[in-house]
């Protein structure tokens, strides 16, 4: 059998690649110097720490209007923070070969590890990124075996961490649920209750000889029902609406929370899941812990039953959240 070893992008940057292999060059419109972003506008950016009906009002207007915004204020500790970018800093700064150790293997259904994308075809086009994905929550999805060991202080840290991602899940989507006139706990039960799951993907976008030609990650909405994500200080991030780009620009301690296609689903189409793509940069290393809260596989999401009425027909059809996966990874209409 023939074993496909994955050329990782990191290994070509640091070979001092100084022309971007064709695989990596995006057609003419989808480069960044052909789709630049709309200069002057910012997103939303959200204090958690004013009075909550004002919180509930500016929460439900940005996920509506944008699928997206900055959240400041949250109580998460700039120092837990920094250990997590310092975890997978050291991480990604490991031999190749300790890293190859946690390859994944999706071909074979192992999912979680270390990766990097393959083309399938010979036009495919890939995205200039290497990544780490695993699961941190419900702990009976949690197999730490594929977590990293090294640094030691990798799996403390990630703990601690999660604990404060399933902290503000909470907080917003009781926020999120008010919105909808909702009882609080309305999108929590639906989305799992206490097994709803959480997955940590840290994305690790290296020094581009050509960024100009190149995406870190192609235009796409998250199939989660919301993203919490915490870059480092390299901008890159760009999140569409109304057809055009914005960048999204960084904002120490903010975290960059996306509405994915979940609550998109739920909400009947009220809340939007938003378009964002990344881009990369030609000296530095630019790094994102994008954390995913999704329903257990075999959950059945479709607009909330209180939403729809004969004005306000379903707009999306009801399915597992298994059959949504499968269907977006495999292009067929949802
Ligand atoms: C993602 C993603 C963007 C970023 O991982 O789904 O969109 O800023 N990442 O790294
Ligand atoms: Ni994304």
């Amino acid at each position: 059998m023939v074993q496909l070893v994955a050329e990782r992008v990191q290994s070509l940057a640091v070979g001092g690649v100084k022309e971007l292999p064709e695989q990596f060059i995006r057609p003419a419109h989808e480069r960044p110097e052909n789709s630049k972003a709309v200069e002057g506008v910012t997103v939303p950016v959200i204090s958690l720490s004013q009075p909550h009906e004002v919180v509930v009002q500016e929460v439900a207007k940005a996920c509506e209007e944008w699928g997206f915004f900055l959240l400041t204020d949250h109580g998460i500790s700039p120092a837990l923070v920094r250990r997590l970018q310092e975890v997978g800093e050291v991480f990604f700064g490991l031999r190749q070969e300790e890293k190859e150790a946690y390859a994944n293997d999706a071909a074979s259904g192992k999912f979680e590890g270390y990766g990097t994308r393959m083309t399938k075809n010979h036009d495919e086009k890939v995205e200039w990124i290497d990544y780490f994905f695993h699961f941190m929550a419900p702990p009976s999805k949690v197999n730490h075996g594929v977590w990293p060991k090294n640094p030691p202080a990798y799996r403390e840290v990630t703990e601690e961490y999660n604990k404060e991602m399933l902290r503000i899940t909470d907080t917003l989507l009781e926020l999120l649920s008010e919105g909808l006139g909702l009882e609080g706990k309305a999108l929590k039960t639906v989305l799992g209750g206490e097994e709803i799951e959480v997955e940590m993907k840290i994305n690790f976008y290296p020094p581009c000889p050509q960024p100009q030609l190149a995406l870190g990650v192609e235009p796409h909405t998250d199939m989660s029902a919301l993203t919490l994500l915490v870059p480092n200080d390299v901008p890159g991030l760009q999140v569409s609406k109304d057809g055009n780009w914005f960048a999204v620009n960084y904002l120490p301690n903010a975290l960059f929370i996306h509405v994915g296609d979940q609550l998109e689903v739920l909400s009947n189409g009220k809340y939007k899941s938003v378009l964002h793509r990344s881009l990369v940069n030609k000296e530095r290393t630019r790094m994102s812990w994008a954390v995913f809260v999704v329903p257990p596989q075999e959950t059945t999401i479709g607009p909330l039953a209180k939403l729809v009425d004969d004005q306000n027909p379903a707009k999306y059809s009801t399915k597992t959240f298994a059959d949504y996966r499968y269907r977006k990874f495999n292009k067929l209409p949802q």
